[in-house]
């Protein structure tokens, strides 16, 4: 089952901190002038239109990226996201997570963008053909799960992974811990970010299931932090309140660079939205 399409949903919530958190950790490794390898297992369609008739419908950016716009940011990490989207915006155009980290490459790191859907993979072809970054990028028309687990480790072996599903199934959910067992077990030192939703009683069986996920990552040997935003209270009827990403072996002191950025962005979300910040497993501590 492949109906989802990030078309609809680009610019929420949800894009701003999974947006934020990786930029946060591609700047990271930049900071040593070793090359790199990224991998973004569920690249969606690679660069959207805010004005098309998807995004209309939903109109979910409305209350996300839009209200970013034209902000004069503060926070260094906030400043370097929405110059990347500034550059796309002349264009009235939206980058997703396989151009913004495109756009961060040099020319001697790597991305690997997977896709599964057909529609969607045809768009991300187009888009990273306009990639404005000076390194590789590789499409694959493949199961992005699969697909890490088949490429674990690269070389170098200096990197981080975005795994961003759907979850339209609470099957997701445990193929998830499945791949990531098996991606760190072939490459140990893997920065892993797994994008999560926070969801309401409304989810039904979905509900939870996100939090347990975390938790059994947790279990392994390797520092597991998460981050969250929060843009409504968690009524029974909210749906997805927010959504956070885990970190697997976080870069150092990358949290503080992300809670400064999201201290800056609740401000402008609205009275209900937070963030938190928790470390689940801390072994170095
Ligand atoms: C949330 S969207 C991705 C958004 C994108 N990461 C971003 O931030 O711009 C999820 C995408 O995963 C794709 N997808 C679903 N299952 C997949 C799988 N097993 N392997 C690769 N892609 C998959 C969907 O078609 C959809 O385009």
């Amino acid at each position: 089952m492949l109906s989802y399409q990030h078309g609809y949903h680009a610019g929420n919530h949800a894009d701003i901190i999974k947006h934020l958190c990786w930029v946060a950790v591609i700047n990271r490794l930049k900071q040593k002038n070793k090359p790199f390898n990224l991998f973004d297992t569920h690249a969606g369609a690679g660069c959207y239109r805010l004005d098309s008739e998807q995004a209309l419908k939903t109109g979910e950016y409305q209350s996300g990226i839009a209200r970013l716009d034209n902000i004069a940011a503060h926070d260094p990490l906030l400043q370097d996201y929405l110059a990347i989207l500034s550059s796309y915006a002349s264009d009235n155009q939206y980058p997703g997570s396989p151009l913004i980290a495109s756009h961060l490459l040099r020319e001697q790191d790597a991305l690997h963008v997977m896709e599964l859907h057909p529609g969607e993979f045809e768009g991300l072809k187009q888009a990273t053909k306009r990639c404005s970054g000076a390194g590789q990028v590789h499409s694959h028309f493949r199961d992005g799960l699969a697909g890490l687990v088949a490429l674990s480790p690269p070389k170098p072996n200096r990197g981080a992974v975005l795994i961003d599903p759907p979850y339209e199934s609470r099957s997701e959910y445990p193929q998830v811990i499945s791949t990531v067992k098996q991606c760190l077990k072939r490459w140990p030192q893997a920065q892993l970010l797994v994008w999560y939703p926070l969801l309401s009683e409304r989810a039904g069986d979905k509900q939870g299931a996100a939090e347990a996920m975390c938790r059994t990552f947790a279990e392994l040997e390797h520092n597991v932090l998460t981050i969250e935003l929060r843009v409504t209270k968690n009524t029974p009827d909210a749906g997805m309140y927010g959504s956070g990403v885990c970190f697997i072996n976080p870069a150092w002191q990358v949290e503080k660079l992300i809670g400064s950025a999201l201290h800056e962005v609740v401000g402008y979300l609205g009275p209900d939205s937070d963030y938190s910040v928790a470390w689940l497993n801390n072994i170095e501590s």
